[in-house]
């Protein structure tokens, strides 16, 4: 899926060391998300206990809170192997049958974009999921028979930015669904104070929370907000991120007080302008704004309806009051139908 630039950067060379350094290893460390980490907290020392492997784990919720990250905590927690991989790496079938007969006892599977699973290579997912099997077809024509071969027990572990976009039968196998919801502003705080603590970056409590409420709930954008604000604080020889730096920054990278950046406001904006506020249809939106309606549906718009700027209405998106008087445009007075008892 093709993603905004600024929303979801590829990583520049000399970044990805320090996004895996900030990711939290242990689910000790995962800040925010209480009730999801309750919970697998439980399911894991279930596991445990049992000394079996965990049931097989769907996580799903918008880009950059957490998903891939709860996927490596888990094979952590466990001690087990982890095998990444993703739903369009998968090509053919067979690829998935090396993948599943190679497994560590106990291992986890994670396949990221799990929606994106082809339908034969679903085909050769479930009954691995269910009864530990795989089918195989040996030769061809008449001759060709089918041998099943064992999977050692292991733990599917599938991400999605889209529940809705899984086949009802895939999602019927996971056994444990958690949901990632954008994160609160003491969470963000949370994260952004420790990330600068690994980054060994001095940061004010005021200008971690003025990051904090600009990074549209989610971990991925507080930490690269805090990045770029870094390099504000570095070249101008300060030290320490104060409020100011941080607040300059921000105004600098044209995110405004409730984290929208240009893409959002040029969405709005549009909705507003060349709509009357909608409804719109998605594809009408993403041809007249240039941007792709994937990406839209994925990164901008849960933000947008979390926030109320937007709403989603059987017919289209619909821009809220909220959203005018975000943007300083005047609302236009909608008629209202006469009252059946207006004199
Ligand atoms: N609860 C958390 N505490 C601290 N840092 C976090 C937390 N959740 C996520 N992060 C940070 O945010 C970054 C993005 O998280 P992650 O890659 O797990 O998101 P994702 O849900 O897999 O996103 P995508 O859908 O784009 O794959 C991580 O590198 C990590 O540093
Ligand atoms: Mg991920």
């Amino acid at each position: 899926m093709s993603r905004n630039a600024d929303l979801q950067p590829e990583p520049q060379p000399g970044e990805i060391p320090v996004e895996q350094s900030l990711r939290p290893r242990r689910l000790a460390e995962f800040i925010g998300q209480q009730r999801l980490k309750d919970n697998l907290a439980v399911f894991l020392e279930a596991a445990r206990q049992r000394r079996e492997a965990l049931d097989h784990l769907l996580l799903y919720g918008p880009p950059g809170l957490g998903k891939t990250t709860v996927a490596h905590i888990v094979a952590n927690e466990l001690g087990a192997t982890i095998h990444v991989t993703s739903g369009p790496a998968i090509e053919r079938p067979g690829d998935l049958v090396g993948i599943l007969t190679n497994l560590d006892d106990g291992a986890v599977l994670f396949i990221d974009e799990i929606h994106r699973l082809s339908r034969p290579v679903e085909e050769i997912l479930y009954p691995a999921m269910e009864d530990r099997k795989v089918d195989i077809l040996i030769g061809k024509g008449p001759a060709a028979r089918s041998i099943r071969l064992d999977v050692p027990p292991f733990t599917v572990v599938g991400a999605t930015t889209r529940q809705g976009l899984l086949t009802g039968p895939l999602r019927d196998r996971f056994g444990i669904v958690l949901h990632f919801g954008f994160y609160g502003p003491d969470a963000l705080l949370a994260i952004i104070q420790r990330s600068s603590r690994i980054l060994g970056y001095a940061i004010e409590q005021e200008g971690a929370e003025e990051i904090a409420r600009r990074s549209r709930g989610t971990p991925r954008i507080a930490n690269r907000l805090l990045r770029r604000v870094r390099d504000f604080a570095q070249v101008a020889g300060s030290e320490t991120i104060t409020l100011d730096i941080a607040q300059r920054a921000l105004e600098a990278l044209e995110v405004d007080h409730l984290g929208l950046d240009r893409v959002d406001r040029t969405l709005l904006e549009a909705m507003i302008r060349k709509y009357g506020g909608g409804p719109v249809g998605l594809d009408t939106l993403a041809a007249s704004t240039g941007e792709d309606a994937g990406t839209i549906e994925d990164v901008y718009e849960p933000y947008l309806l979390q926030q109320g700027l937007i709403q989603r209405t059987p017919r289209g998106r619909c821009a809220t009051s909220l959203a005018y008087r975000h943007l300083g445009i005047p609302e236009p007075r909608r008629a209202e139908p006469p009252g059946l008892f207006d004199e």
